[in-house]
């Protein structure tokens, strides 16, 4: 192999700027060629593939989004856009592709991989931490950690004003930005698609708090939640009860940006120096993740279909500690 290629795909997440920095670097220091597709699988139909050198990734571990840009491209699902992409690729020498994204991207990549033997590696770039094959994601830790700083900045206020407060976060159909970053603010409440909300018992469970003498509460939803929005249950609240005035803020995209952790960068900057590895080693149709602090190399179905269980043990701590 000597030549390859990175991009990044779907949502962005904090560290894919360090991932891109790892591969980049990692094929340079095995005299590979690398170069750069631009704005995800789209960029890969239309021909946006620039070369790429170790200087143009300089100054951008720190840096969230990522520099290549990213999209969700609907003409990759089709076999005409992957044929095109694919010609692409030959037309530059390209024998290899990483693959920065979430679950969605790997599907791309298994194809590319079994109808046009493009070498394909993934790396799970997300913040939900929703993939198969990893313990973690990139991102995920920066974002739960975004969260929680912005569950301690509502708490001084709702505590200053004897308020309960819906804190939504992402995680269309993933729950564990919501757990942990509910758990390290010091939630009362947390509320997740992997769980049926029982509003009844949620208003329950506020009223004995305020009976034990808690003046302001917080409840985190996560955005899939079954109940709705945040803004419909604080709804629902004030129809269903005797509470009145809470408050709702919704973090959204907030919690994708912002300089990636120190955890996100040594994450993305193992998983790279892994993916061209394993490019070099004759690997396709995998991912890399981490199990128990090591990098392994899976296939890439496990990211669907082996989703990572979502741990209730954690939903039972944080209602331990909101006694
Ligand atoms: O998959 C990452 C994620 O941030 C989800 O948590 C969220 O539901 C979704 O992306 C939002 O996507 P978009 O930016 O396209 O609205």
């Amino acid at each position: 192999m000597k030549r390859i290629a990175v991009l990044t795909s779907g949502g962005d997440s904090p560290g894919m700027n360090a991932g891109l920095r790892a591969v980049v670097r990692t094929a340079i220091y095995n005299g590979l060629e690398v170069f750069g597709v631009k704005r995800g699988y789209q960029g890969m139909i239309d021909d946006k593939i620039i070369p790429m050198d170790a200087r143009s990734v300089s100054g951008i571990i720190n840096r969230g989004g990522t520099i290549l840009h990213s999209a969700r491209c609907k003409a990759f699902r089709e076999p005409e856009g992957r044929a095109q992409a694919a010609e692409n690729l030959r037309k530059h020498g390209i024998e290899g592709v990483v693959v920065i994204g979430g679950d969605g991207s790997y599907h791309g990549a298994q194809a590319l991989f079994e109808e046009h033997q493009i070498a394909v590696i993934g790396m799970p770039g997300t913040i939900d931490n929703d993939i198969g094959g990893t313990e973690y994601t990139i991102g995920f830790d920066t974002a739960m950690n975004t969260a929680m700083e912005a569950i301690d900045r509502i708490r001084d206020t709702a505590a200053s004003h004897d308020r309960i407060f819906f804190v939504e976060v992402m995680g269309r159909t993933s729950g564990y930005i919501a757990v942990i970053a509910g758990i390290a603010g010091g939630a009362e409440e947390i509320l997740v698609p992997e769980r049926k909300t029982d509003l009844p018992a949620l208003i329950e469970s506020l009223r004995e708090a305020r009976e034990k003498g808690k003046s302001s509460m917080i409840v985190v939803v996560a955005e899939g939640d079954d109940a709705g929005h945040a803004i419909d249950i604080a709804a629902k609240l004030e129809e269903l009860s005797e509470f009145r005035g809470a408050k709702v803020t919704v973090l959204g995209h907030l919690q994708r940006g912002g300089s990636p952790t120190a955890f996100d960068r040594v994450l993305a900057s193992r998983m790279g120096v892994a993916a061209v590895e394993g490019l070099i080693q004759g690997h396709s149709g995998k991912m890399v993740g981490i199990t128990n602090q090591h990098m392994m190399l899976r296939p890439l179905s496990e990211a669907w279909e082996c989703p990572q269980h979502f741990d209730f043990n954690l939903l039972r701590v944080a209602r331990v500690l909101s006694v």
